[in-house]
């Protein structure tokens, strides 16, 4: 894959590309650092065979784990501080780096774009409603080249012949997989599954 260094040309936030990857340098252990470039170009890949905006992809990608390693108190502190629903708190790490790290994304980074800010909120929890580049980053979680997991090949492939069935196949093995973990399921999760799962099935059968 060739790799894409941007410029950033829309203002998106108040850093530069290099400026960007050297605060996520700072925030995160190498091999997760290395994860968030490998979404990046994932990403970055997506949007552009989707016509989606590439700088926006390049900034989610890059940031979507910006909170993965915060202590957990920090993100009880912004549940509160932002008065966010309180059934947040009955979860952990895996659900808040995505939904309460956005806010420190948006305070830190001074990433005010909302189309961004919302891809990161659904990357490991989906919506009913997901943008394309919110899609893109979901799937560039999931299928970036340092993945290795069985059915990481049928999700790289169908993802690259439509979005939106990758959305559906990975939606439906976390939950199969969360399930026969006996873990508790986050009830956006659910949703996420009940609005692609079953429309994807139709369309395929
Ligand atoms: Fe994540
Ligand atoms: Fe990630």
């Amino acid at each position: 894959m060739t790799k894409h260094e941007l410029e950033y040309q829309e203002h998106l936030l108040p850093l530069t590309r290099e400026e960007l990857v050297a605060r996520l340098r700072e925030a995160l252990s190498p091999k997760r650092f290395a994860h968030v470039c490998r979404v990046e170009q994932t990403a970055i890949q997506l949007a552009e065979q989707n016509g989606v905006d590439v700088e926006k992809a390049s900034i989610a990608g890059l940031c979507h784990d910006y909170a993965k390693q915060r202590p957990d108190q920090d993100f009880i502190d912004v549940i509160h501080a932002k008065q966010m629903d309180p059934d947040l708190l009955n979860y952990g790490n895996a659900i808040w780096h995505g939904v309460v790290g956005a806010e420190m994304i948006k305070d830190e980074l001074g990433v005010g774009d909302e189309d961004i800010l919302n891809a990161i909120r659904q990357h490991t929890v989906g919506s009913n409603y997901m943008t394309k580049l919110a899609q893109i980053v979901y799937m560039a979680d999931y299928i970036e080249p340092g993945r290795d997991f069985p059915g990481v090949e049928a999700a790289r492939q169908i993802t690259a012949q439509d979005l939106g069935a990758g959305v559906a196949y990975q939606t439906q093995h976390t939950l199969e997989y969360l399930i026969h973990k006996g873990q508790p399921v986050y009830p956006q999760t659910l949703v996420t599954y009940n609005a692609w799962v079953p429309k994807y099935q139709k369309e395929n059968h």
